[in-house]
């Protein structure tokens, strides 16, 4: 059954959870599947088509009939193919992840996405790691884990990351930007972000992502 080899990742920005889920898909042989960028390219999308944001029935008439997938490339990345094109390079920028929240907070959009979430986890051995993967999109899956750490640590480590990607940014800018999304996150009326009832919660605070793969790996048989 596929749902045995679904291993749901979710939790707010900054709490490691990308790292982790890429390494422990790597370490099992699993797929990493983010579902943030498949967000994240359907917003590159509607921008490149000029849509209003606030327009929920036109981004819903979009979503339904556009093309996401995510696929593992030979070098333990992924390619996030947007209409079979790869947009894995251009979905990170501040200008678009400041956008990406007018298109989560639309559930028809998120039904889509769902749709496509669980079309790609029906092969099983995938690793999905978002903010609703396991309350909505698997809640049967076998494994869930919610990661979450100090707000000021995610903070650092989001400032961190940053900076080894070569962009110029501030404590106070990170600190603002990560309060908003917190909170566009976790009140959006649809599909907020929360830890399952029945998710292990791990804090990462004061763990290396090692070690939370390892605490990972010791529940997955
Ligand atoms: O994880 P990320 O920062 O790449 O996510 C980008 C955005 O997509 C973020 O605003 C939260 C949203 N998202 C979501 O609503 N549901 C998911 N399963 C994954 C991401």
């Amino acid at each position: 059954m596929y749902l045995d080899s679904i291993i749901a990742i979710d939790g707010p920005a900054g709490s490691g959870k990308s790292t982790v889920a890429r390494l422990l898909a790597q370490k099992l042989k699993f797929d990493y599947i983010d579902t943030g960028a498949m967000y994240r390219a359907f917003t590159l999308k509607a921008l490149r088509e000029g849509l209003d944001l606030s327009n929920g029935e036109a981004l819903i008439a979009l979503a339904e009939k556009t093309e996401l997938d995510i696929r593992q490339d030979a070098a333990n990345g992924i390619k996030v193919m947007l209409d079979n094109e790869d947009v894995a390079l251009l979905i990170r920028t501040p200008q678009l992840t400041k956008k990406v929240a007018h298109i989560a907070k639309v559930g028809g959009v998120r039904e889509v996405m769902k749709r496509n979430q669980r079309r790609i986890g029906i092969r099983g051995r995938c690793v999905f790691e978002g903010r609703d993967i396991g309350t909505v999109v698997f809640p049967e899956a076998k494994y869930k884990f919610y990661l979450d750490a100090d707000f000021n640590e995610r903070v650092s480590r989001r400032c961190k990351e940053l900076q080894e990607k070569g962009q110029d940014v501030l404590f106070k800018d990170i600190d603002r930007d990560l309060k908003l999304r917190d909170r566009k996150d976790m009140t959006r009326e649809i599909a907020p972000l929360l830890k399952a009832d029945d998710a292990v919660y791990i804090d990462t605070t004061h763990l290396n992502i090692d070690e939370v793969v390892g605490k990972i790996s010791g529940y997955i048989k």
